[in-house]
């Protein structure tokens, strides 16, 4: 026993060293880069930090049926959780600045499961993988007097050109005025898997039906830096709000593995069904994990290594923010 302790006190270093070497980007890695981008925030989310929550049902249409054998789609209406949120670990996220908001949509399905979508309003992420992602994230983090080195940071957008889709998307298009006026994107690729088990690739994305309508620039300068949840309620008292859920279809060589990707702009679009929001302010969001991984049988995740990852870190966050960590 000694002698094999020994042996692999010896040996360790060697083994650890090899393992960092080749070792592949861990969900624990994130966790620790949103804590150096945001500080230590007990008990909320390590992403999405900021947000509110509204209950509302979705109303599926028939023109998923022939793709998909899912009971989201067979289903007459289904109740969802949904929380909007702004990108980030930074609970006083200011509401006017760019950077992408989010959308996480719990549905839940006659049988008692759930399926979940989480997307963001910009229809590409900022890396082609997670590597690239976490890199981008580690140039942000200010040094030890606070400033973030802005040079470093073009320099690592110029070696990594995926990280630049989605920064040239914030700055040309100004924040939404309400988390109603918004589109969203589902931005991976995922799978439709009908009866007979064939599948059908697509990317989802949820339409306002009210049209967009972002923030002018002097509304970028004047509004307060928390707005969007009180604007929500006071459209929410007044009638309710709809979004379309929509699906654009892949053809066959169409890239699945890369989020800072694009499918051309000619794919067909179908509609998956109506989404209404009736009632904001609700709390049932605090214990739901948006894990976009949690799918219906007749909707499988693709192979984008993106989207694999989001489910470890998504449940290290989950189990955190429910321990008050
Ligand atoms: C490696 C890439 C990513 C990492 C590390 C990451 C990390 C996180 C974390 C830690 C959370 C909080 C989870 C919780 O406590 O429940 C979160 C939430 C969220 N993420 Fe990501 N994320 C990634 C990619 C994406 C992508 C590609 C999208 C959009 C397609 C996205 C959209 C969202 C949304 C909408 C939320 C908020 C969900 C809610 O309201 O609870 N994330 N993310």
């Amino acid at each position: 026993m000694v002698k094999l302790a020994k042996l692999s006190f010896l040996f360790l270093p060697t083994l650890l060293l090899g393992q960092t070497a080749s070792a592949e980007v861990q969900g624990n890695d994130f966790i620790q880069v949103f804590e150096q981008l945001s500080g230590k925030q007990p008990g909320v989310r390590k992403g999405h930090a900021k947000g509110v929550c509204v209950v509302g049902e979705f109303a599926p249409s028939t023109a998923a049926l022939q793709y998909s054998s899912s009971a989201l789609f067979t289903a007459e209406s289904v109740k969802a959780s949904i929380r909007f949120s702004m990108a980030g670990g930074n609970p006083a996220a200011n509401e006017t600045e760019r950077s992408p908001r989010g959308v996480g949509v719990q549905f839940k399905l006659p049988d008692g499961r759930v399926h979940n979508i989480a997307g963001l309003t910009t229809p590409v992420f900022p890396g082609k993988d997670p590597q690239t992602f976490l890199g981008l994230l580690q140039t942000l983090v200010p040094n030890e007097q606070g400033r973030i080195d802005f040079a470093k940071v073009k320099q690592y957008r110029q070696e990594h050109p995926s990280t630049q889709a989605q920064f040239n998307w914030l700055q040309s298009h100004n924040p939404p005025s309400s988390y109603s006026r918004v589109q969203y994107y589902g931005i991976h690729s995922f799978n439709f898997v009908d009866d007979k088990g064939d599948k059908t690739k697509f990317k989802w994305q949820l339409a306002p039906v009210a049209g967009e309508l972002a923030l002018t620039e002097q509304q970028m300068k004047q509004l307060p830096p928390t707005f969007l949840a009180d604007k929500l309620k006071q459209e929410l008292s007044t009638g309710s709000v709809l979004f379309e859920l929509h699906a654009i279809i892949g053809y066959e060589d169409d890239v699945t593995n890369d989020p800072s990707q694009f499918w051309p702009k000619d794919r067909q679009t179908i509609s998956l069904g109506l989404q209404t929001i009736n009632q904001s302010g609700d709390n049932r969001c605090d214990g739901i994990n948006y894990d976009p991984n949690v799918l219906s049988k007749g909707i499988e995740p693709s192979d984008d290594p993106v989207l694999r990852l989001r489910s470890t870190v998504y449940a290290i966050s989950f189990g955190k923010r429910l321990s008050g960590n």
